[in-house]
């Protein structure tokens, strides 16, 4: 059985104290789902200590957004692996299209984070996935698979018990357009196929998310698809309603 896991990206939303309050109630209506769903909330690094405070004693997990590709040093501006496992983070979301796309972000550079993130203890959220263009002219099959290949590929069999991948179709990120649940299906199981080519067996027990627009119209048709195990959710994780009642799409 894999695990089912919704987590919520929160990116660069929230004050601390807001944070707080959407955790606080995060938690409070998590026992509407079944403990067997994992959640797992990601806010930006200035309130991850509160909201960490906030999440104890619950079964609400704890992630941040990004890492430093370099273990300490001269790096103005970067936060460490370290430093976020030291504040409770046992996830850290790596990859994302966002980060890509805005921040330079390279296999090269990704390489260095998951290392970095594995050396500290935390598991990678890895994310793939194609833009419109790429989507288009059909390429978003050899796209995810070179974006797995060049990062994933390289983690040892240790390690890739310890990771979670997200496939996030970059047109469909905050723009209410949202993969059809075949279109989602289709694509998780190519990329379990990919997987399953590196590590074998191992392949079956990856969670992978969908992401992109999930909302809790939506997530039961997407999670009830085989191959899919959850979501990564940007925009409906700001509401703690909306979210959970994505967690509950795993229940319909
Ligand atoms: P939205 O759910 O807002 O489309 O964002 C998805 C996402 O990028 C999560 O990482």
């Amino acid at each position: 059985m894999r695990k089912k896991i919704v987590a919520g990206n929160w990116k660069m939303n929230t004050l601390p104290a807001e944070g707080v309050a959407l955790a606080q109630e995060v938690v409070a209506k998590r026992g509407e789902v079944c403990e067997c769903v994992n959640f797992i909330v990601c806010p930006p690094f200035t309130h991850l200590a509160q909201v960490a405070e906030a999440l104890k004693g619950s079964t609400v997990e704890l992630g941040a957004q990004n890492c430093a590709a370099e273990a300490k040093g001269a790096y103005t501006g970067e936060v460490a692996a370290s430093m976020i496992a030291a504040l409770g983070c046992k996830y850290v979301i790596l990859g994302h299209s966002e980060r890509r796309q805005y921040y330079g972000e390279t296999s090269e550079t990704l390489n260095k984070k998951m290392e970095q993130a594995y050396a500290n203890g935390l598991t990678p959220i890895y994310c793939v996935g194609e833009n419109l263009e790429e989507r288009e002219a059909g390429n978003h099959f050899a796209v995810c698979k070179a974006q797995i290949e060049e990062v994933v590929f390289n983690l040892t069999e240790e390690q890739f018990k310890n990771l979670v991948i997200a496939y996030e179709p970059v047109w469909a990120i905050g723009t209410g357009k949202t993969a059809t649940a075949e279109q989602a299906q289709e694509i998780h199981a190519y990329i379990r196929e990919v997987l399953a080519s590196k590590f074998g067996a191992a392949a079956q027990e990856c969670p992978i998310l969908y992401g992109g627009s999930c909302k809790p119209s939506n997530a039961a048709e997407i999670f009830a698809k085989e191959d899919v195990d959850g979501g990564l959710i940007g925009g409906a994780a700001l509401k703690a309603e909306d979210f959970i009642a994505i967690g509950k799409g795993f229940m319909a």
